[in-house]
C-alpha cells in the first residue's frame, strides 16, 4: 500500500524559496542572454514558479530525459525521450529541475549541454538529497535539503501520480 502521509515542505516554503532563486538569478544574469531548460516532468511546476520569478525576458525550453525507467533507483544511465528545440549555442543555459538525488542525469546533463557550446550552464533545484550524492555536481542554485526519504508533489510523483500536491510530501509504501 502507498500513502502520503506527511508535509515535509510546505506551500509557503516552497513559495519563498523560489523567490529568493528568482531574485538571486536575475542579479547574476542581469544583462545576459538566459534559457531556462526544464527538465520535464517534475520539473513543470517549478520551472512555472521560477520563470516568473526573473525579471527580464528568458528563453525557455524543456527536455525530458529517463533515468530511472520502473524502478525507484538511478540506473546511471541517461536517455534524451525529448530534446529542445532551441539552438543554445553561444547562450547561458540554466537547467531547472525538481530534485537532485545522486546527481548523476545532472552530471550527464551538463556535459552534454557544454557539448553543444553554450556560453555557460548552470544547475538550479528545487530539492536536493544531499545524503544522496554519487558525483560531486555542483548545484549553483539549490532551494531545499530534504531527508533521504521519498517525496512526492510539487511536480514530484510516484508511478505518475501526486505531481499537482501543492506542497511536497512524505510517501510511505506498506505491504
Ligand atoms: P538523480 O539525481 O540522477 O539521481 O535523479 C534525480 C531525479 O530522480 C529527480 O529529478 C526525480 O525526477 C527523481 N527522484 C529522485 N528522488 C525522488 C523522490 O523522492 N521522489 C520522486 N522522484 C525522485
Ligand atoms: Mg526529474
Amino acid at each position: 500500500m502507498t500513502q502520503i502521509t506527511k508535509v515535509l515542505v510546505s506551500k509557503d516554503q516552497l513559495q519563498q524559496r523560489v523567490r529568493e532563486l528568482g531574485a538571486e538569478i536575475s542579479r547574476d544574469y542581469a544583462g545576459k542572454e538566459l534559457v531556462l531548460i526544464c527538465i520535464l516532468k517534475g520539473g513543470a511546476v517549478f520551472m512555472s514558479d521560477l520563470m516568473r520569478e526573473i525579471t527580464f525576458p528568458v528563453g525557455i525550453d524543456y527536455m525530458s530525459v529517463s533515468s530511472y525507467g520502473a524502478s525507484s533507483t538511478s540506473s546511471g544511465v541517461i536517455t534524451i525521450k525529448k530534446d529542445i528545440d532551441m539552438d543554445i549555442r553561444g547562450k547561458h543555459v540554466l537547467l531547472v529541475e525538481d530534485l537532485i538525488d545522486t546527481g548523476l542525469t545532472l552530471q550527464h546533463l551538463k556535459e552534454l549541454f557544454a557539448l553543444r557550446e553554450a556560453a555557460s550552464v548552470r544547475i538550479c533545484t528545487i530539492l536536493s538529497k544531499p545524503s544522496r550524492r554519487l558525483v560531486d555536481v555542483p548545484i549553483d542554485y539549490s532551494g531545499i535539503d530534504i531527508p533521504d526519504e521519498f517525496v512526492v508533489g510539487y511536480g514530484l510523483d510516484y508511478a505518475e501520480q501526486f505531481r499537482n500536491l501543492p506542497e511536497v510530501w512524505i510517501v510511505e509504501t506498506r505491504d
